[in-house]
């Protein structure tokens, strides 16, 4: 199928295109800052992102002229969810000046923000008042040892602490979540004090399944725990239910605990992908347009912003790329068995 949205058709505004799979264009998620100030051995290795590479420079970044610029377009093209990225979003300069441009873009119903947490406390008082909906704080473990070799030894356990504190009380509309990526004999043994310490608090965790990002991890299908694993686990101690998915292809499949104390979420990209829904494109820190998280070719969208392309120029891109898409990554590797090719960095293009 390569269509337009039958609903949109008939009234002649703004047309959401729907890929080769009938899936509508609805979240951009862009990284607005390459570098990181943790290193991630999954993500970001110290041994390759050592003190000589090379990042980008500033003028090689959109700025926030240009991001509004694109988010405007997109919306105009049915994006309503925007999530600002990294590498390490809070290390690029005045980032709540962004927020409060994106705010105003009319068809956006969700601005979220998804940061290491290490800046937070710092921030999160002027990312409320510029009106970001919510944050998501990547957060492994709480045992200081693990949180040490995990974050490549940067950094400090007690500072993510006070950031996811901080954004608690400033009372986010959409609240606060808390990403865990979960690795076999690193720190899956750690998963039960992270639910102990959030139950009730608000805050949802959601447990996600290292998977195969980039080409630099050395991923192998054995460092996976299965959700299917982790829902035993949690449900043995904490009995768990089923949530419905608020939406198809909602990225986390969510459980309630059955005392009413709130609920978590599994990301399961590997063992259950979720390709069928996907409905997201991600927009690198220079302005490659990619749509998929295991891309392997993007479109230059820094390109054709500097070379003065209209507004309908730019919309007309976004639309052809969208049009072609078949990306089914994660289904394919199932089905494979293993991962594959050469893929863009996780840093690069933020999760
Ligand atoms: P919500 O809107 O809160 O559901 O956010 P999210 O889960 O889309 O975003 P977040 O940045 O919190 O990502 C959580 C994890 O899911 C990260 O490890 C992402 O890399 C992963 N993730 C998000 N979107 C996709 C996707 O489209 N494909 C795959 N394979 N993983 C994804
Ligand atoms: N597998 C799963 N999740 C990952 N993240 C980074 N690298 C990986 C990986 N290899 C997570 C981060 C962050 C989110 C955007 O992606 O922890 O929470
Ligand atoms: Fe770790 Fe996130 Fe930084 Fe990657 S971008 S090194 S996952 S904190
Ligand atoms: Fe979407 Fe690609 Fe992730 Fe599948 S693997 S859910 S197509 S980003």
């Amino acid at each position: 199928m390569n269509t337009l949205r039958a609903s949109n058709e008939s009234s002649g505004v703004a047309l959401t295109p729907l890929d080769q799979r009938g899936r509508p264009l609805h979240d951009l998620r862009i990284s607005v800052m390459d570098r990181c100030n943790f290193r991630c051995p999954y993500c970001m290795p110290e041994a390759t992102y050592g003190e000589h590479f090379n990042f980008l420079r500033n003028d090689e970044r959109l700025s926030f002229d240009e991001l509004e610029r694109l988010c405007r377009v997109a919306a105009s093209l049915g994006v309503g969810k925007l999530r600002l990225t990294g590498g390490e979003p809070l290390l690029r300069p005045h980032l709540a000046d962004l927020v409060t441009r994106l705010r105003r873009i009319e068809g956006i119903t969700d601005l979220a923000l998804t940061t290491n947490g290490v800046l937070l406390a710092r921030h999160a008082g002027e990312l409320r008042e510029a009106g970001l909906d919510r944050v998501t704080v990547s957060l492994d473990t709480l045992d200081p040892a693990v949180f040490h070799r995990m974050s490549g030894g940067r950094g400090a356990l007690d500072d993510v602490l006070a950031g996811i504190e901080a954004a608690r009380a400033v009372g986010f509309p959409h609240g606060v979540k808390l990403n865990t990526v979960v690795q076999r004999g690193i720190n899956e043994h750690t998963v039960t004090d992270l639910v102990e310490r959030f139950r009730g608090s608000g805050i949802v965790v959601r447990f996600i399944e290292y998977m195969d990002v980039g080409n630099r991890n050395d991923w192998r299908a054995e460092d996976v725990v299965p959700s299917r694993e982790l829902v035993e686990r949690i449900g043995a101690r904490w009995p768990l239910e089923p949530v419905s998915p608020r939406y198809a292809g909602e990225v986390a499949t969510r459980y309630r605990f059955a005392d009413g104390t709130g609920e978590i979420g599994m990301i399961s990209s590997i063992s259950q992908p979720f390709c069928g829904g996907c409905s997201r494109a991600r927009l690198s820190s220079d302005g490659m347009l990619y749509t998929c998280l295991f891309a392997t070719q993007g479109t230059d969208l820094r390109g054709l912003l500097r070379s003065g392309a209209s507004d309908d120029g730019l919309a007309e891109r976004l639309r052809e790329v969208w049009l072609r898409r078949a990306d089914r990554y994660s289904e394919e590797r199932a089905e494979r068995g293993g991962k594959a090719r050469h893929k863009i960095e996780m840093h690069y293009i933020g999760g």
